[in-house]
């Protein structure tokens, strides 16, 4: 496995690998990794020739009073990881190289990211977008890899491939949880035992409205009526966000009739982390059609 610093050299590598017609899979991410982003990189795997991740704390995405500083670095064992799971290269660039001196220019896509997280972190798509768009110039992927568990962050990155006509398939990635239903995130390491149990009210929050619309229920007012409960009963969780939309637009929707994406944002107070909370997202498609997720190539 290759460790890249460098634009060139990752340029070298992934049109080298073009140059002899294999497919190239980038896998972005800001470390600290765990099992939802190994999935990330299993799914590259079964579909490209050469993987990528990125592994890069990016600056721009990050509010003034945001955990940048605090946000969990762990490149060795990131680099470990990267290795047993067959990554080809890890690209770890300097923040000057992806942003050059007097860097002036982002992307922002204007509707997609003004709901949802867009709404309490006002930079943070602008900031996700950019890199995303750099880290893609840079590696020239064939194909690149998101999760769900950033459900709005994969349609943001949909979005902003086919408005810049960059030639590459976003795929996306089912959610991964630890064993008793918490959504894998690098933030869980800010949770104390109390705080980590109380947060488990997110996902049976989703249960709950989840199994409301298999019974019939069809209200939106009545769904997340019942998701503002079931957080409810977590005394210390403060609810950011819960609302149901449509899972391309993210419009909002009154009734459901089809797929719509139930999204979840909870604060916790968390000791460990520098501004004193953890905010932890989370979310659902009520409704899913079950199509292949993976198709074979
Ligand atoms: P990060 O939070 O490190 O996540 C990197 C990728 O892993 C994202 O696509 C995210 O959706 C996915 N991921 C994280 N936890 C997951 C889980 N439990 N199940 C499935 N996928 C999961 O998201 C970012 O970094 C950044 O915003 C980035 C896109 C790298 C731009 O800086």
């Amino acid at each position: 496995m290759q460790l890249v610093r460098s634009v060139k050299e990752l340029r070298a590598l992934s049109d080298g690998a073009r140059a002899a017609g294999r497919r190239v899979a980038l896998v972005a991410t800001m470390g600290a990794l765990h099992d939802g982003h190994l999935a990330l990189v299993a799914l590259a795997r079964r579909r490209a020739d050469l993987v990528i991740v990125s592994i890069f704390v990016n600056p721009t995405q990050f509010g003034p009073s945001e955990d940048l500083a605090s946000y969990p670095r762990t490149l060795d064992a990131d680099l470990a990881r990267c290795r047993a799971a067959d990554v080809d290269a890890v690209f770890a660039p300097a923040a000057a190289e992806l942003y050059p001196d007097g860097a002036q220019t982002f992307v922002e896509v204007a509707e997609l990211a003004k709901p949802l997280c867009g709404a309490s972190r006002p930079a943070f798509f602008r900031g996700v977008a950019t890199v995303v768009t750099k880290l893609l110039a840079a590696a020239r992927p064939h194909l690149a890899v998101f999760g769900e568990k950033d459900f709005q962050q994969l349609q943001v990155v949909r979005r902003l491939a086919r408005d810049l006509l960059l030639d590459v398939e976003v795929v996306g990635a089912p959610i991964v949880r630890e064993a008793d239903g918490l959504a894998m995130s690098s933030r869980n390491v800010y949770l104390d035992a109390a705080m980590r149990a109380e947060a488990l009210a997110l996902v049976r929050a989703l249960d709950a409205a989840e199994a409301a619309a298999l019974a019939g229920e069809r209200s939106a007012a009545v769904l997340l009526e019942q998701v503002r409960k079931e957080i409810g009963r977590a005394p210390h969780a403060k609810i950011d966000y819960a609302e149901l939309r449509d899972p391309e637009t993210l419009a909002e929707r009154a009734l459901i009739e089809g797929p719509a994406l139930l999204a979840v944002a909870v604060r916790l107070p968390a000791p460990r982390a520098a501004s004193g909370e953890v905010r932890l997202i989370d979310n659902r498609v009520l409704l899913r059609r079950r199509d292949a997720e993976d198709p074979p190539r």
